[in-house]
């Protein structure tokens, strides 16, 4: 069973950045995997690309916010800022044999909190802009 799922509920109103937070879910979820497996080359691999893809996400969902004049940018950013250091840290202490699962686990419920309680309050500021809707008309 998959470690998290994105479903309806945490969609976010705008098609680029949930696509974003299924990516970051896959990730997870694939990292998840390779540490039941005890993966450990995939796993710092997936570590790797789960730091620069949410880094890269962080940034996009901020300048949503900043086009937007979303009031609460700052704040935000800070529990961006602070996701990437856990990640930073995780990786650092990789070698040192801590509780692989039980941090994913951690990582998953911030994730989860994160989407469906701070990035839904940019919901009444954000809009879908016309480029991303046309893109994401494929999806599904
Ligand atoms: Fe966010």
């Amino acid at each position: 069973m998959p470690l998290m799922q994105w479903d309806e509920t945490m969609s976010v109103d705008v098609n680029e950045l949930d696509t974003q937070h299924q990516e970051l879910i896959a990730l997870m979820n694939e990292s998840y995997e390779a540490i039941q497996r005890h993966d450990e080359p995939a796993l710092y691999l997936l570590i790797g690309k789960m730091r620069t893809y949410a880094a890269m996400h962080f940034e996009t969902e901020e300048k949503y916010m900043r086009e937007n004049n979303f009031p609460d940018l700052e704040n935000h950013q800070k529990l961006h800022k602070k996701f990437n250091e856990d990640v930073n840290e995780f990786q650092r202490n990789l070698f040192n044999k801590t509780n692989f699962s039980q941090i994913f686990v951690f990582l998953s419920r911030w994730l989860t909190n994160h989407i469906m309680e701070q990035d839904k309050k940019y919901l009444a500021y954000i809009k879908n802009d016309p480029v991303s809707t046309e893109e994401s008309g494929s999806l599904s």
